[in-house]
């Protein structure tokens, strides 16, 4: 009785466990997370189409796999342990038809995917180019028409095609932006061919996705899409160079900046700083992140970011550069003042 008592306290527990582990599943599905099957973009679309078509074939095999397997199991069952059942070699009948049946639907699959792939694979004529590459743990996006540098932030017009070229500086990294379809590997010394395209504005969540050491689950990204004016905007706002700092505070910080290892690393237009280790800078303050989309560009969060960066991103190659409260203070002025 008490045995019984502590099996079914422990499937209690079981099933408590299995509950906490199914809505932590669930929770990474929200708003924030990649949404494969909630497409935006006409190639994110034809692939979900593709999947739904698949998964329809393969469904409707497995149900009468699985049914006549049941079938089988039930209506052939022993009832005698001694009887012997009828002996039979092979039915060539029954053999030839499964196998073809069998390759028809591969066939057709096959042809779906290909026709699929060749409609979404080539970029149209007008697309935008933009060349992506992969840092550990950042993302950069140069509009080599443009003239503009930024990173971690892709803005785009909405309903206008992206041609990315995605390239790597140091390991693997993939560029994958679920809602607007297609993932691509970042590969240092090769540039891979991607197309996307958002038929909505709004902002889209990306995520590296390819394991590139301490920090591959920070390597975030975020496409904002916006209006063509908007766009138009933005892209006249970020060619320009940076905002020369006004308040003595951000000057002061513009101070820091020079004197300290920041330089050294970070490019910020019309500024002697020319560095290209890190993230280009000039117009860092009209993001609306830091640290590769893992913190809201706040003060609080720029603050604790340059206090200690491989506290929030492990493996950051931002080290720890001893900044005083002051300094620290002094350089959010001056970084958030670079919209
Ligand atoms: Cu870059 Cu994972």
């Amino acid at each position: 009785m008490a045995r019984t008592g502590g099996a079914i306290r422990g499937w209690a527990r079981g099933g408590e466990a299995g509950l906490v582990i199914l809505s932590a599943g669930l929770a990474g599905c929200s708003a924030q997370s990649p949404a494969i099957l909630a497409p935006v973009s006409p190639k994110g679309r034809a692939e979900a189409e593709l999947f739904w078509f698949i998964l329809a074939i393969t469904a409707f095999v497995f149900v009468v796999v699985e049914a006549l397997l049941l079938y089988a199991v039930i209506r052939f069952r022993a009832r005698d342990p001694q009887a012997i059942p009828p002996q039979i070699h092979g039915n060539r009948a029954l053999e030839v038809s499964w196998t073809t049946v069998t390759a028809l639907g591969l066939a057709v699959i096959f042809a779906m995917t290909w026709r699929t792939m060749a409609a979404t694979s080539t970029p149209p004529a007008e697309a935008i180019p933009v060349k992506v590459i992969g840092h550990q743990w950042w993302w950069e996006f140069q509009y080599p028409t443009l003239g503009i540098t930024t990173a971690d932030e892709l803005v785009i017009p909405v309903g206008r095609p992206i041609r990315l070229t995605v390239t790597a500086a140091d390991v693997i990294h993939s560029f994958w932006v679920p809602q607007l379809g297609g993932k691509m590997d970042a590969i240092p010394g090769r540039e891979n061919l991607l197309w996307l395209q958002a038929d909505v504005e709004g902002t889209y969540y990306g995520q590296c996705a390819e394991l590139c050491g301490a920090s591959h689950a920070n390597m975030r990204l975020r496409v904002r899409v916006v209006s063509d004016s908007e766009f138009q905007r933005w892209v006249e706002a970020q060619r320009a160079p940076a905002a020369q700092p006004v308040e003595p505070l951000a000057q002061k910080g513009y101070q820091v900046f020079m004197s300290k290892a920041c330089v050294g690393c970070h490019t910020i237009d019309g500024t002697p700083a020319r560095g290209k280790v890190g993230p280009n800078l000039t117009h860092v303050g009209s993001r609306t992140t830091i640290a590769a989309g893992l913190l809201e560009n706040t003060p609080e969060n720029l603050a604790r970011w340059l206090d200690n960066p491989p506290a929030v991103k492990p493996g950051s190659l931002m080290p720890r550069l001893g900044l005083t409260p002051e300094e620290i203070q002094a350089l959010v002025a001056y970084l958030s003042s670079l919209k």
